[in-house]
């Protein structure tokens, strides 16, 4: 049955808590990591780009303008891309205050420190490459980094996505034993040309509908839908037969449909 890589059993549809729980905490942040874990999330979903110096950072957006206090600190900066920022210049904004000063002091976390923390909490964990055309050399990045420090602890626990289908397939081929993620929707004539790399097709909630999730299931694949915070159209959704649902609030996914 697609889906039961990551499936527990205690649940009807696997909890993916999308950029950490960002209902609940400024995303992809470590406090978002750790509310994914306490509010009942089996997986946490994280964005990756890279800085001008080569880290690996965790951020959703091409420019820190959104999410951080990065105007105060460089304005001439303002909206400048990630990119454009050393790490040592990305680590002095401040992550989480823009959404509430609780929160205030968060740091942009690196790779490296999320994958620690998912290591040690033992949370499985859905990545997400963002552009990866942008950053020359990100696949072979992120399987030395994944291989040197988590390769005991990788397997049955990661799954790696993106919207460009074409790089999920060299990445595949890197590492053969992860299972890939499209973001989106391929035409259903299409999905067998991609049932041979791929594991989960992700798509958008308005697509997935009955049909669509069955005709992906038909070629052995599972279906995660985003981002879903409404309890009624989860409900819709699981109908729809979904595997797993990505959510700004795993706790109320967890609340409502978690079985004894
Ligand atoms: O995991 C699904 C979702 O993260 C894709 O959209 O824009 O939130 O990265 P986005
Ligand atoms: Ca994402």
């Amino acid at each position: 049955m697609p889906g039961t890589v990551l499936a527990p059993e205690a649940l009807r549809v696997v909890n993916y808590a999308h950029r950490g729980a960002s209902g609940l905490a400024p995303e992809n942040t470590m406090a978002a990591f750790e509310a994914a874990a306490t509010h009942g999330a089996h997986v946490v979903e994280l964005d990756v780009r890279r800085t001008a110096d080569g880290h690996l950072v965790v951020m959703h957006d091409p420019s820190p303008a959104r999410t951080t206090n990065v105007a105060e600190l460089f304005p001439e900066r303002a909206e400048a891309p990630v990119s454009d920022f050393t790490l040592a210049e990305l680590r002095r904004l401040d992550a989480g205050g823009w959404r509430d000063p609780r929160h205030a002091g968060e740091r942009i976390p690196t790779f490296d420190e999320a994958m620690d923390l998912f290591a040690q909490r033992d949370l499985r964990v859905l990545l997400e490459v963002k552009a990866p055309g942008e950053y020359p050399g990100i696949a072979e990045q992120i399987v030395a980094e994944l291989r040197s420090a988590y390769a005991g602890w990788l397997s049955g626990r990661m799954i790696v996505q993106s919207f460009d289908w074409e790089f999920m397939r060299a990445l595949r081929s890197l590492l053969p034993r992860i299972p890939v993620g499209l973001l989106g929707a391929p035409d259903v004539a299409q999905l067998s040309a991609y049932a041979g790399f791929v594991d989960h097709v992700n798509p958008p909630r308005s697509a997935a509908t009955a049909e669509y999730v069955e005709s992906v299931h038909q070629w052995g694949m599972a279906v995660n839908v985003w981002t879903v915070d409404d309890p009624a159209e989860m409900s819709r959704l699981i109908a729809n037969g979904v595997d797993g649902i990505i959510t700004n609030r795993p706790d109320l996914l967890h609340a409502t449909f978690a079985v004894a």
